[in-house]
This record gives structure tokens, sequence and C-alpha cells, in this order.
């Protein structure tokens, strides 16, 4: 079958390390599924395995993918929750369990024909989304779902500043947490990403690192760098900084001295489990909400995908059609 496969890692070129190549037909053990990808959606993840951050080279040849929504043997519709893990390991939250993997890095991922996957990550596709629309959920807005509501415990009334508003997570933030009867406030680098983020529900909107008119409650942080000072600026006495990802840099300066003295709270966040999902499927269905999709590209057109992601135009996710 045709994939799109990590071979090489270069930190400063990461997309001369993606090819498209033909791999053999996965086989399912006890316990897995081989799923048909219908539709699978690029993550920043991918770019991290191909630089070589947080995937050692030797894991390689890898597909690549977190993202997909295709049809199982039995015919069904289904969505797949990316973390491979074992609750039981991780207290009963699999995104606890030390072992976990997220697709494509411990096992094959989405860019190709056939998906293998544990039967526990399939989960039914909601029938009012597309295959393009599902494939968009598993990682960045089930990022986005429990960032918000199992970590900051947002409620309705509360100020969410959502940093970086055109990627793939702050998109999910953006909508959701609007959705949720939060008053959203959102930065970007971009106008006219500034513009999307108020359709997709945001009521305020400034330019990276502009002062807010008041000072928020909960950050979606997922920029890092490039917005941390500005995050603890922005948040009120005792408010909560959520962290998934630390796009620009992982390493600002940390101001301790404004996180005591405020008393903020810093909160990592990573993923989210298979009864987050349903749960964030739920959600999406009750509230009419759906993912923002930038575009809808072929399996051969990946690298064109990843290019615009590194160039930072895309406003929601890149979404590849694969059958
Ligand atoms: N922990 C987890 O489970 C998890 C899950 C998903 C993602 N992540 C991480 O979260 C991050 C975002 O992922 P994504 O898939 O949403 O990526 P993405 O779609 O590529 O979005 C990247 C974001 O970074 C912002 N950005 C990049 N460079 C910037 C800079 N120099 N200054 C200000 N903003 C900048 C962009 O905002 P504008 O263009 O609007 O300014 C954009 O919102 C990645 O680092 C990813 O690895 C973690």
């Amino acid at each position: 079958m045709l994939a799109a496969v990590a071979v090489h890692q270069d930190p400063d070129d990461p997309l001369s390390g993606l090819e498209l190549r033909e791999v053999p037909d996965p086989k399912a053990p006890e316990g897995w599924a081989v799923v048909r990808v219908v539709a699978a959606a690029l993550n920043h993840h991918d770019l991290w395995t191909l630089r070589g951050v947080g995937h050692p080279a030797d894991r390689l040849p890898m597909v690549l993918g977190c993202d997909a929504a295709g049809i199982d043997e039995d015919g069904n519709e289904v969505v797949i929750h990316p973390v491979i893990g074992d609750p039981a390991a991780g207290g009963g939250d699999e995104t606890l369990d030390p072992a976990r993997a997220l697709l494509s890095e411990q096992h094959d991922g989405a860019f190709a024909e056939l998906l293998c996957v544990p039967r526990r990550n399939l989960v039914p596709k909601p029938a009012s989304l597309s295959f393009e629309e599902a494939a968009c959920l598993p990682v960045a807005w089930l990022t986005a779902y429990r960032m918000l509501f199992t970590q900051a415990r947002i409620r309705p009334g509360d100020r969410v500043l959502v940093q970086g508003a055109g990627g793939g997570v702050a998109t999910a933030a953006i909508a959701l947490a609007s959705s949720a009867g939060a008053t959203v406030y959102a930065t970007s680098r971009s106008e006219s990403k500034l513009t999307a983020a108020l359709e997709l529900g945001a009521h305020h909107v400034a330019l990276s690192g502009a002062r807010l008119p008041e000072r928020v409650d909960v950050v979606v942080e997922t920029v890092g760098e490039a917005t941390w000072e500005h995050s603890l600026k922005s948040l009120r006495p005792g408010g909560t900084v959520v962290v998934a990802g630390a796009t620009s840099g992982a390493s600002p300066s940390a101001h301790l001295d404004r996180i005591f003295y405020r008393q903020q709270r810093v909160l990592g966040s990573t993923g989210g489990t298979r009864q987050e999902f349903v749960s964030l499927l739920r959600f999406m269905e009750s509230a009419g909400i759906r993912p923002q999709v930038d575009r809808v590209l072929p399996l051969s057109d990946i690298h064109s995908g990843f290019r615009a992601m590194l160039d930072g135009e895309l406003t929601g996710k890149v979404v590849i059609r694969v059958s």
C-alpha cells in the first residue's frame, strides 16, 4: 500500500525526510483491528518527528499521521482515538501511562491506505460529521478539550485567552470554549487569522503580544517562547495557564516571581482519554460544532500541506483524503 513515511530526520529541513513509498499491508495482532483510512489530518507532531524532536531515530522508518477516520473490518465508520496506552497503568487515565504512545510514535500511523490499531481505539464516527471533519478531531480537538474541561475546568462566563489563533489546537479551543459559554480572547500574528477567529466564536481578538483590555481566568498556550510572557501578564491572580505545546520554543524565561506573587497555576496537558474523546464527539454533536478545515489534499500532495504548516499559512486543519 502507499504511505507517507518518515525515513530520516533533519531539524532544518524536516520535509526532506518525508517519502511517499510502498509499504507492506499491516496484519492485526490479537486485540487489534485494521481500518481502511478514508481521511487523515496533519499535525505539528509529524513535523517534530521529522525534525528529530521527541522521536528516536532508531524507530525510523515510520508511517506518519496521528489522526484518522475510516472504515473498520465490519464496515463501521470509525474515528481513531490516537493515544495507545493502558488506563490501568496510568491510574485509570491512559494519558498518564508512562508507556503510552501517540499513533506514529511506536506504531505506524495514519498516512496510509490501511491502519492497524488496538480495538479499544476505535470510536464510532458521528453521522453528522464527514470523514474529513472527523479526521481533524483525534489530536488537536481532543487536546483542546482536555485542556479546557479536564485541566482548566472552565465554566460559563470564564474569560479564556487562546494564543496563536490559527493553529489546529487553537482553532479547536476557540470553538469549544466559546460554545461552552466562555468569553474568548484570541491572538495571532496575522490579521486574516484574527478575522477567522472571530468567525469561529472568539469575542475579542488582538495581534500577538498586544495588551488585552482585561485579565483572563484561563490561557490556552501551545505557542511557547513567543507568547509565554504575554500569557502570564494576561492572566489574573489565581488564574490558570494550560500548556500543551511549544511551537516557537520550549524554554522561555519562567517568570517565577510573577507566578508565585500572583498565585498563578501552570498545568501541563497531553492528548486525552478515550472517554474524553467520546465526550468531545457528543459535545460537538449537541452544540453543532464543526472543525475548521483549511484544505483537503490527496496523499500525493502531502508535502505541500506540511509546507503550508511550516510557513504558518494555515487556519485550521490540513486533511489528506486517502481513499
Ligand atoms: N500535548 C499534546 O498532546 C499536543 C497535542 C497537539 C499539539 N501539540 C503541540 O501544540 C503545538 C501546536 O500544535 P498544532 O498542531 O495546533 O500546530 P499548528 O496548527 O501548526 O499551529 C501552530 C501555532 O503556533 C503559532 N505560532 C507559531 N510560531 C509562532 C510565533 N513565532 N509567534 C507566535 N505564534 C506562533 C501559530 O499561530 P498564528 O499563526 O495564528 O500566529 C499557530 O497557532 C505544537 O507544538 C504541537 O506539537 C501538543
